[in-house]
């Protein structure tokens, strides 16, 4: 692993840097307060390859390596974090199985649209009672004829309002308990499926999290992502990545969080001086440094490893945890650096503190990731 950055992924950085600053950031705040899906803002990031960035080009992606991936979605969160999670989705739990595991026809018609950012995905696989434990999934689909009849309920769907599409995993052989999960792609549109409540959130106010309801919904049977019964393997493996993006995504939030914080210190007067000539500060300062960076590398080495196409499931797990943790450590400080004006709305540390934190619990809680990762330490 080369810890230098390539040409290409340099230009990756500073085109989704300027991108970032100049129409991400000045929509961040309008984002929070008013929970708007930007749609608008989407397509514009498509018309920079990020919603496909991993995927080659006759599918419409950008081509760029997962390690490029890492530093679109850390340069969005940056700035903010619904964007970031809302094209982490698009990219990693929507377009990867179907990348990966789906028939051609599949790909010309659910991912090509979908990398070029024509429409929006999602990845439904949290039920109300299943949201660590996915193998207790309980959304049905019964094969009837050249359909699977879908009824149930999926919750805490990220771009679930907005979707245009979403992969449900279902169970179509109950008796096989996780080996009968199957993976389906269900079209907004399809009779008996409907968009339940949104949920209201603490933080990323912006990403239409909503339940879906499935009731009777017949979907084609050539809308099924592989096998029978292989869908729990693709939602485990396709989180893999999905883990890689929200590490990345936690690595932003805390880049953003701690550039606040370093600007705030320097121009804040106290006793007569820039609060970053005392050393409480400085200290924070340099913890939070410290700790962005060994996030930043633990993410980019889980990156490395996916291009070279071996499993990454630990280096995910680990990244993901990590960043994670730090991301709230950090925004935590960000608000102890300004003070009273940290706990304020005018000021954009309250709000990735509060974005945060959902990082250590979408696509697998912390105890989750400690579970795959204490699975790989100890088999080996
Ligand atoms: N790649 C390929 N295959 C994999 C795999 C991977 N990464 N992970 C597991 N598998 C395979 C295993 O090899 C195994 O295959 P066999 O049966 O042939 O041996 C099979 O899948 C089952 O694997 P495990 O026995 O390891 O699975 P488990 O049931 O013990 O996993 C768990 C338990 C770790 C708790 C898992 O259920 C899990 O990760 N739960 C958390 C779910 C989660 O992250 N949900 C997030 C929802 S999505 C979300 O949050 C989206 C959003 O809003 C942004």
């Amino acid at each position: 692993m080369d810890l230098e950055l390539t040409e290409e992924q340099k230009l990756v950085q500073k085109s989704v840097r300027e991108f970032a600053e100049s129409e991400v950031r000045p929509l961040a705040k309008e984002h929070d307060e008013t929970g708007r899906f930007p749609r608008a803002l989407f397509q514009k990031a498509a018309q920079l390859g990020l919603t496909g960035v991993p995927f080659p080009e006759k599918e419409g992606g950008a081509g760029f390596d997962y390690v490029a991936y890492t530093i679109v979605i850390e340069e969005i969160s940056r700035c903010c974090a619904s964007t970031g999670v809302i094209l982490s989705v698009q990219n990693s739990l929507y377009g990867d199985p179907i990348h990966r595991y789906g028939t051609e026809e599949q790909k010309e018609k659910f991912l090509l649209p979908y990398t070029r950012g024509e429409k929006v995905g999602c990845y439904a696989l949290t039920e109300p009672q299943a949201g660590s434990n996915a193998a207790a999934l309980q959304t049905r689909a019964v094969k009837k004829g050249d359909a699977y009849v879908l009824n149930g309920t999926k919750a805490w769907i990220t771009c679930g309002g907005e979707a245009d599409a979403a992969i449900v995993y279902v169970n179509t052989d109950p008796a096989k308990g996780e080996k009968g999960i199957t993976a389906i792609v269900v079209e907004k549109g399809t009779p008996g499926f409907q968009v339940g409540k949104e949920e209201k959130k603490l933080g990323i106010h912006a990403t239409a999290c909503c339940e879906l309801i499935f009731t009777d919904c017949a979907v084609p049977v050539a809308n099924r992502i592989g096998n029978e019964g292989e869908g729990y393997k693709i939602a485990l493996a396709t989180l893999d990545g999905g883990r890689v993006g929200i590490a990345a995504q936690a690595t932003g939030i805390a880049q953003g969080a701690f550039e606040a914080a370093l600007k705030y210190s320097q121009e804040r007067l106290a006793f007569g001086h820039p609060i970053s000539q005392f050393q409480a500060i400085q200290f924070m300062l340099a913890d939070m440094s410290t700790e962005i960076d060994a996030a930043r590398l633990l993410n980019r080495k889980a990156a490395w490893k996916q291009d070279t196409g071996a499993r990454f499931t630990m280096d995910a797990a680990l990244a993901k945890l990590f960043a994670s943790e730090m991301a709230t450590r950090v925004a935590h400080k960000a608000i102890q650096i300004h003070g009273g004006n940290g706990y304020s709305r005018e000021y954009p540390v309250e709000r990735n503190y509060r974005d945060a934190r959902i990082t250590e619990i979408y696509e697998g809680t912390s105890e989750i990731q400690r579970l795959v990762i204490s699975s790989w330490v100890l088999r080996s």
